[in-house]
């Protein structure tokens, strides 16, 4: 049975193929303006890979924020539901998600089948998020995908006091004047919101194992940061930016199992 899984995102639009349980292929696309015609067009480049048509998909699932304006999906599901399916599905001893997106973080405590037992959000500002990520990125003139490799080279602890990303890049700015390292800035970037994640997480009782989504969690240095901060079990799956997408996905193979 063919289903499809869609995460329309803040920054990126990801789509999951799904057959019998497993998954045939994925995209990633970035977001843009057209979100409802973006988000057609990374599905048919997923049936592309696969060889499959938009006719053959059974059910199609979407969520993330844009998930409203799909009007070809089936059903919406909110992220939160689809990043514990997802997570569980990958490492059924997931009792923890964070989700670091680009746009959002969230920490949400799991039960053994995967239904969300409660969580916590930050959606009020970037601090925290991959897009603070990606303006200090931009002030220190590195690429984002050498944010992680980049800080894992420090030597030097530096605290950053600014969460606030206007203020953040002030003062990254005035570390780079100081003749501060690359490294060391980014290093301490990271430990911010690692900090800042896990203040949240402690809202929540944390347990083991701690699953690591969104696109965030393809940067070495902020997983490092985390592990260090946790002080827990933490698993990255091995893309873990198509998380939600998959667990989109499951639902919608769930629905179509049950002829919903
Ligand atoms: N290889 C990488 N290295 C470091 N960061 C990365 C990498 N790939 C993606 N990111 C970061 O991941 C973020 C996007 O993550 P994701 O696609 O999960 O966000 P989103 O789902 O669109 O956002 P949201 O869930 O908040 O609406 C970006 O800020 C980007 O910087
Ligand atoms: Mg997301």
């Amino acid at each position: 049975m063919l289903v499809a899984g869609l995460d329309v995102g803040s920054l990126t639009i990801k789509a999951v193929v799904l057959e019998d349980n497993t998954i045939k292929d994925f995209t990633i696309i970035p977001t843009g303006a057209e979100i409802n015609k973006l988000t057609k067009d990374c599905l048919e480049l997923t049936l592309k890979k696969t060889g499959d048509y938009f006719k053959d998909l059974k059910i199609i699932v979407a969520t993330g924020y844009g998930r409203i304006s799909i009007p070809f999906a089936d059903k919406s599901i909110t992220e939160i539901t689809c990043h514990a399916l997802g997570a569980n599905w990958l490492n059924p001893d997931t009792r923890t998600v964070i989700d670091i997106g680009g746009q959002d973080s969230k920490v949400i405590s799991v039960d053994k089948e995967g239904r969300v037992v409660d969580f916590v959000m930050n959606d009020k500002c970037a601090a925290g998020t991959g897009r603070f990520l990606e303006v200090m990125a931009q002030a220190l003139g590195v690429k984002t995908e050498d944010l992680g490799k980049e800080s894992l080279k420090s030597r030097r602890k530096i605290n950053i006091s600014s969460m606030c990303t206007v203020f953040a890049e002030s003062e990254v700015i005035s570390l780079i004047a100081e003749g501060c390292a690359k490294e060391d800035i980014l290093r301490g970037l990271h430990e911010a919101i690692a900090n800042r994640i896990g203040s949240m997480a402690n809202r929540l009782r944390l347990e083991n194992t701690i699953t690591l989504t969104g696109g965030v969690a393809k940067n070495t240095g902020m997983v490092q940061a985390l592990k260090k901060r946790l002080k827990a079990k933490v698993y990255v799956p091995p893309e873990p930016q198509i998380v939600g997408a998959l667990g989109a996905a499951l639902a919608a193979q769930k629905m179509a199992g049950n002829n919903i």
